[in-house]
């Protein structure tokens, strides 16, 4: 049985290096305790790479990202660095494109112990999943922007937002089959929410559609549709009824920060960018300028992207007891909070980078 797994390293620029690093200290009494194996490679890449080198990510590090058994990032990009159009580089969205990374998975689960965000006493009880189409969308548009410059000067600009069949039903039947396996834990789960704005857009009722069509090969799972602008509405009012939630990119991108919003913030918000080969785990938040290199930064985020790669590359290799170190990672992380005295900066307390992480390593059962 495999036990042994090649792990690429991109921490980027910002707090992506110093929550990574957070990351590793509290794997490492996990391999022990759980008997297995991970081995890194780390790898350049990000804003301050682009300052230096004038390349944002080498071809070296696309290349060991495509080989290794998952991708451990932490946050590239720096407001200052830019391309001379303007825009700013973002290698992660080219890997998303390359390794077809096409569900992004946005846990928003209230950790028991941190303050509720929402006066609701059900607040507590938050656990649901965005699932960020990650390849196309309005996504589609980037660095493909048409300029309509007339002899007036520049007068408008398109971006087009493209939905393809292919991508829209992998990312029904992604989250068809996340909602039946959350059921099998919870029998209170197992609902996919199609959430879009199919009332205008053509392509959004294209979206609804192939939703439909899906559902038929999935009738254990609960369906329900919102639109976009009522689920902003929803999670705020009452997002604890939510379950498993795809939807367009740039609406995931969005819905998945006010999201994290509603659980103390970006800090305590993981992620995976998943297709059917590959896997990068990161947390959900940048390289955070306004408080790098402070040792401020919440590992929190990042330690439950880890604990999510666990679990994909035990699913994917049949090792049950990477899952096993999966859970408790999780149930750890719970336990370094419950009792309320880790109080972190960003819910203002005093507790930095290093303090969440021994706790998180302390609470390791
Ligand atoms: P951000 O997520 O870096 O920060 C937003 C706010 O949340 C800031 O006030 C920050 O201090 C706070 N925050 C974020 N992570 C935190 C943590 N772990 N602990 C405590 N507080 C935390 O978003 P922002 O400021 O819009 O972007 C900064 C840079 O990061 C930009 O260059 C942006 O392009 C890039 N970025 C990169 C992403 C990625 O690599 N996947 C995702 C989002 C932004
Ligand atoms: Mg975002």
């Amino acid at each position: 049985m495999k036990n042994s797994f090649n792990i690429v390293l991109l921490p980027g620029d910002g707090i992506g290096i110093e929550v990574i690093d957070a990351t590793l200290a509290v794997l490492e009494p996990l391999q022990a305790r759980h008997g297995f194996h991970l081995s890194y490679d780390r790898r350049q890449g990000g804003a301050h790479h682009y300052k230096d080198t004038g390349n944002a990510f080498p071809d070296s590090s696309m290349l060991a990202s495509e080989k290794a058994d998952a991708i451990l990032f932490g946050a590239m990009g720096w407001p200052d660095i830019r391309y001379p159009d303007g825009t700013e580089i973002a290698p992660q969205l080219d890997l998303r494109t390359n390794l077809d990374l096409y569900a992004g998975v946005r846990p928003i689960r209230a950790i028991p112990g941190l303050p509720l965000q929402l006066a609701n006493p059900l607040a507590e009880k938050i656990d649901f999943i965005i699932v960020r189409e990650s390849t196309e969308g309005w996504f589609n548009a980037r660095g493909k922007g048409v300029k309509i410059t007339t002899s007036k000067g520049d007068e408008a600009v398109h971006d087009t937002c493209e939905i393809t069949r292919r991508g829209t039903e992998r990312l029904f039947d992604f989250s068809f089959r996340l909602a039946q396996s959350r059921n099998k834990k919870n029998p209170e789960k197992g609902k996919v929410t199609c959430v879009d704005k199919s009332n205008v857009f053509l392509g959004m009722a294209f979206m609804k559609q192939i939703f439909h069509e899906r559902a038929t090969a999935f009738s254990d799972v609960r369906t329900d549709h919102c639109y976009i602008d009522a689920f902003c509405l929803n999670l705020i009012r009452k997002p604890w009824e939510y379950d498993v939630c795809p939807m367009e990119n740039q609406f995931g991108d969005i819905t998945s920060e006010l999201g994290a919003g509603l659980i103390c913030g970006m800090g305590y918000a993981p992620s995976a960018d998943l297709g059917d080969k590959h896997g990068l785990f990161q947390p959900s938040h940048g390289s955070a300028p306004d408080i790098a290199g402070l040792g401020i930064a919440n590992p929190t985020a990042t330690i439950l992207s880890a604990a999510m790669m666990l679990d994909w590359l035990g699913e994917k290799h049949g090792v049950e007891r990477l899952i096993e170190a999966a859970r408790n990672l999780e149930d750890s992380v719970d336990r370094a909070f419950v009792n309320r005295t880790l109080l972190p900066f960003d819910i203002g307390g005093k507790d930095g980078t290093s303090e969440v992480t021994r706790s998180v390593i302390g609470a390791i059962g």
